[in-house]
C-alpha cells in the first residue's frame, strides 16, 4: 500500500510529549481492550511518558509531519530491547511499522549484535509481525504463580509437551485450527494425558507425515 505522503522518523525530545502520550496511551489502550481491562488513568500514561522520553530511545514515525508511530527501545545492562511498537490503525498496511523496526535495529547495531522482544504468546498478530520481522528465537518463559484463589481461565499451550497455561483473552485472535488445536490439547491434558503421551503422539504423527 502506498504512504500517501512523505513519511520521516526522528529520535523523540520534549517537544514531541504531547504526540507520544497520544500514542502511548492508545497502544495501552488497544492491548488491554483485547485482555478485557479497562484502561488505566490517562493521568499515569502521561507520568510514565515524561520519564519514557527522560531515560529511553522513542523513534518517531511521521507521515507529512504528523506523527503516527512510535517505537521504544531501553537499554537493560547492555541488552537492548524493543519495549513498544505502534502504528495507528489507518495507517497500518503501509510499511511503517517495518521502517521504525528497521531505525531501531540500525541504532541497536551501533551498541550490540541483538535485539530482544517481549511478546504476549495471546497476541497472535504481534506475533506474526515479530516473526515476520525475523525474531524467532524462542528465549525466556516468564512463569508466574498466583498466590489468591482467584479462578482464572486458561488454555493448555505445551511447550515441548509441558503443559503451561496462558490466559483466556477477550479478544483472541486465534484461527480456526489454533482454536481447534487448544481446545482438543486442553481436553487432552484435563482428561490425564501426560508431557511424555503428548510427545509420543506428536512424534508418531508427524513421522507418519513425513513417511507417506
Ligand atoms: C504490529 C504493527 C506495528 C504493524 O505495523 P504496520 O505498519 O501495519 O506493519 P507494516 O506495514 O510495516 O508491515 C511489514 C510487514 O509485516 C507484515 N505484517 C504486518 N502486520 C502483520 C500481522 N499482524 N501478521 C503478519 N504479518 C504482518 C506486513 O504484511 C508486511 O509484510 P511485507 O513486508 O511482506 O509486505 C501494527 O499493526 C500495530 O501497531 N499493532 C498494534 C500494536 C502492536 O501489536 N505492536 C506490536 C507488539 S509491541
Amino acid at each position: 500500500m502506498s504512504r500517501r505522503g512523505i513519511f520521516t522518523i526522528k529520535l523523540a525530545w520534549e517537544n514531541d510529549l504531547d504526540s507520544f502520550v497520544e500514542m502511548y496511551t492508545s497502544f495501552y489502550n488497544e492491548l488491554r481492550k483485547k485482555q478485557g481491562l479497562t484502561p488505566m488513568e490517562s493521568s499515569s500514561y502521561r507520568k510514565e511518558a515524561i520519564a519514557i522520553l527522560s531515560k529511553d530511545k522513542v523513534f518517531i514515525g511521521f507521515l507529512n509531519n504528523k506523527a503516527v508511530a512510535f517505537i521504544r527501545v531501553t537499554d537493560r545492562n547492555g541488552v537492548f530491547w524493543i519495549e513498544e511498537l505502534f502504528v495507528e490503525k489507518q495507517y497500518r498496511g503501509m510499511g511503517i511499522g517495518k521502517s521504525l523496526v528497521d531505525a531501531a535495529e540500525a541504532y541497536v547495531k551501533q551498541h550490540s549484535n541483538s535485539t530482544y522482544i517481549m511478546v504476549l504468546p495471546q497476541d497472535r498478530e504481534a506475533i506474526n509481525f515479530w516473526l515476520k520481522m525475523g525474531y524467532n528465537i524462542l528465549n525466556t518463559i516468564e512463569l508466574v504463580k498466583f498466590l489468591d484463589k482467584k479462578e482464572r481461565e486458561h488454555h493448555i499451550l505445551p511447550v515441548l509437551g509441558i503443559p503451561y497455561r496462558i490466559h483466556k483473552w477477550v479478544d483472541e485472535q486465534y484461527s480456526s485450527l489454533e482454536r481447534e488445536y487448544l481446545e482438543v490439547v486442553g481436553k487432552f491434558f484435563e482428561s490425564g494425558g501426560t508431557q511424555e503421551e503428548f510427545l509420543r503422539i506428536v512424534v508418531r504423527a508427524l513421522k507418519s507425515k513425513i513417511e507417506t
